[in-house]
């Protein structure tokens, strides 16, 4: 079966979202494989976000992954990986459709687009990779 990993950013966490991401993935049908609660390192994030080292905004991200704890979960399901980027919605919540997390969540203007309250893997490769990274033990 396939997993994805989700992480509940610090926006989310900070925002006591946790539990609301949570329900939505089990209210889909997904079944959770790993829970932790954690502080991101620089070391993590910079293999986690590799795609985007030497961004412009990629030391502001990394700030922001930073600022507080984030619940990392891997879960699993047919289709996961499609299914919660679907639940997710788009990247920029203000424009991310209502009924998604970040659009029924997120907002965003000026320095704060990148708090858009979860992350989820975007292909079955990154989940395996991310997965690893996260939850060495899995
Ligand atoms: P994730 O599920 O978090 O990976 O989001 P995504 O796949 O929808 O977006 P992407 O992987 O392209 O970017 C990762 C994260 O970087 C986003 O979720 C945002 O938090 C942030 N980000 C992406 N693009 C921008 C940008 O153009 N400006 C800023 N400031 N942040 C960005
Ligand atoms: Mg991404």
């Amino acid at each position: 079966v396939e997993r994805t990993l989700v992480l509940v950013k610090p926006d989310g966490v900070r925002r006591g979202l946790s539990g609301e991401v949570l329900r939505r993935v089990e209210a889909k049908g997904y079944t959770l494989v790993a829970v932790e609660l954690l502080d991101a390192t620089p070391g993590l994030l910079a293999e986690h976000y590799a795609e985007h080292v030497g961004k412009e905004f990629y030391q502001p991200l990394v700030d922001f992954m930073m600022s507080g704890p984030i619940l990392a979960v891997a879960i699993e399901g047919q289709r996961v990986v499609e299914g919660f980027r679907s639940l997710a919605g788009a990247t920029d919540g203000t424009l991310a459709s209502p009924g998604t997390i970040r659009g029924d969540f997120a907002r965003s203007w000026g320095s704060k687009v990148m708090q858009n309250i979860v992350h989820g893997s975007d292909s079955p490769e990154s989940a395996a990779r991310e997965i690893a990274l996260w939850f060495p033990k899995l």
